[in-house]
């Protein structure tokens, strides 16, 4: 959907602005927001093009520069840090040959580590775009990342 249609889905109120940049970055095919997208929202919000850079450079669950189709965010908190986050990162790495704040060449995966997802009982955790996938070991998220491949592969 264009991005004039889907922002007037919400009430042009400054509390929507969260919401709003979400929707246009998941309607980016890239992941990210580009200046259009923040021009277009504080266009919208009546406020300045710098308020809305500043809230979509603050959260990092956003980007200002494009991304893979998946973007992979690893939890970097205590608590998965001391269950194991490092061996999963170490097999994301391996596998995608990319690091943390990289896009693999076919640009299919992005790679970041975050703060706290929330989900700590259940740590190691990550999210794939807005999927949770929590109690990793090295086989599961060997297994995720083939899965998503695999439907690559078969939607093509
Ligand atoms: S510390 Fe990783 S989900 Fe909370």
């Amino acid at each position: 959907m264009d991005n004039k249609l889907l922002i007037k889905t919400f009430e042009p109120r400054k509390e929507n602005m969260l919401n709003i940049l979400h929707v246009l970055q998941n309607n980016n095919p890239q992941n990210f927001l580009t200046s259009d997208d923040i021009k277009l929202v504080a266009n919208y919000l009546n406020i300045t093009y710098s308020s809305v850079y500043g809230v979509a450079k603050y959260y990092t669950m956003f980007s200002l520069k494009p991304r893979g189709k998946y973007v992979i965010r690893v939890c970097k908190s205590p608590m998965c840090h001391m269950i194991g986050n490092k061996e999963i990162l170490q097999e994301i790495e391996n596998s995608l040959e990319i690091k943390p704040g990289e896009t693999s060449p076919d640009k299919l995966f992005s790679v970041e580590e975050t703060e706290c997802l929330g989900r700590c009982a259940k740590s190691p955790v990550l999210m794939i775009n807005d999927k949770t996938f929590t109690a990793l070991d090295k086989e599961k998220i060997k297994n995720i990342l083939q899965t998503i491949r695999f439907d690559e592969q078969n939607i093509k």
